[in-house]
């Protein structure tokens, strides 16, 4: 049997494909039939040839869906139910898992810490860019959801953005009453904002270059807008507010437009910095403040601006961040620390993260979608999928 999926061609390049349907290997799988898939700004790091991913890769680690077949062994679960897959593969069972860091996982992924659904170094988990997926360990790892259709939007935002924007925010210990400046106002930075605002932080800004998304993040998160265009961010963040912030988050990562350097478009390999957005967090955040960085860095980088970059070797202001006695925090987001409570502020209504969807259109626009998304079009925020 077989069906469609987003099939990583080469850089720049996908297409939707017949691939196999995926089967039950294990008694405690379960496969969906995905209603939303979306589409990330992890994805782009691939899509751009960015990292060591080879073609051939089916996408998608945002994924929710119904529950089409169970596992013998699965207990909790049964067809029809509706769920949101955390993008994480967790075992449930291994010592990071018991304590929450199941983005950390030592059994999904052999010699490394860390599975995910269609990504680069993840394991062998296919991706939920297509009709079906195959969710493994699935009493751990499905949330169920209401039954209906209600929410399908804020919903599918608990795979990954919603929870790693909170993420951003617990590692930079985000508390009520705190100033914090969040840099990207892609998904994850204007989630980490709405986080920030659901916490209670009394002044927030938001840094990017891209007008709309900007606007998303003053009218939806409260967050004062700064145009990293405009003059140096750090400078326009502390005359706004006197002074160093208390919290900082990168949503960006190393993919980091450099405001100094020049190249023919914006998101050029040749602008990039990868160290930009930590060092512009070590100065906007005051001493002794905390910096969340859930912006990806990866260990090696086929696309980078320089052979330490290469490497995933950045230049760092770490004397500075000494002298400041700063606290950081990074890595891949515990999803499920944090899903089942946003599940339920969306369900009780006091949180709805949908703003930030701009897009759902059909499995087939995949190719023209991750363009416009790559290139951050004027309006084009989050795409969701629908197959
Ligand atoms: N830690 C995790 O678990 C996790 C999960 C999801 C995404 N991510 C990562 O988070 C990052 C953001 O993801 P996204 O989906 O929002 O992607 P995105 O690429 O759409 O957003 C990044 C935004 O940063 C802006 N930007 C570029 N250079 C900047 C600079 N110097 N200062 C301020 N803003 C700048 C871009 O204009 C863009 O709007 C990516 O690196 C992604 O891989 C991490
Ligand atoms: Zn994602
Ligand atoms: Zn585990």
């Amino acid at each position: 049997m077989s069906m469609n999926a987003v099939v990583y061609k080469g850089p720049h390049e996908v297409a939707v494909e017949e691939v196999a349907e995926p089967e039950i290997r294990h008694p405690n799988d379960v496969l969906i039939d995905i209603t939303t898939t979306c589409i990330c700004g992890s994805d782009l790091h691939m899509y751009e040839g960015r990292t060591s991913a080879e073609p051939g890769i089916v996408f998608g680690h945002e994924n929710m869906g119904i529950v089409e077949e169970t596992g013998d062994a699965v207990s909790s679960l049964k067809v029809g139910d509706r769920v949101v897959a955390p993008f994480n593969v967790a075992c449930g069972h291994c010592e990071n898992c018991e304590s929450g860091y199941t983005g950390f996982c030592t059994n999904v992924n052999p010699g490394f810490a860390g599975g995910a659904y269609g990504y680069v170094a993840m394991g062998p988990y296919k991706g939920g860019q297509a009709e079906k997926l195959r969710i493994p360990y699935a009493d751990f790892n499905a949330l169920k959801l209401p039954d209906g259709d209600a929410h399908e939007d804020a919903f599918s935002l608990l795979a990954d953005i919603f929870p790693t924007g909170w993420h951003g925010t617990e590692l930079a210990n985000v508390e009520p009453g705190d100033s914090v400046a969040v840099y990207g106002a892609g998904p994850v930075g204007l989630m980490a904002a709405y986080s920030a605002k659901i916490k209670g932080a009394a002044e927030i800004y938001i840094v990017d270059r891209v007008p709309s998304r900007l606007e998303l993040g003053e009218e939806y998160c409260d967050a004062t807008p700064i145009n990293f265009e405009e003059g140096d961010p750090v400078e326009q963040i502390k005359d706004l507010h006197g002074g160093g912030v208390d919290k900082g988050v990168d949503a960006v990562g190393y993919q980091a437009v450099d405001p100094e350097k020049e190249a023919d478009s914006a998101y050029d390999p040749a602008r990039e910095n990868p160290a930009v957005v930590i060092n512009n967090l070590i100065r906007t955040v005051r001493p002794t403040g905390e910096l969340g960085i859930p912006g990806l860095y990866v260990p090696e980088d086929p696309g980078a601006p320089d052979d330490m970059a290469a490497q995933g070797r950045i230049g760092i202001d770490f004397g500075l961040l000494f002298e400041k006695g700063q606290a950081l925090g990074t890595g891949q987001c515990n999803v499920k620390s944090y899903n089942r409570e946003l599940r339920d502020l969306i369900i009780e209504g006091r949180a709805d993260p949908s703003w930030v969807v701009s897009h759902r259109v059909g499995l087939d626009e995949a190719p023209e979608m991750y363009e416009a998304f790559d290139n951050r079009e004027e309006g084009v925020t989050k795409v969701l999928l629908e197959p």
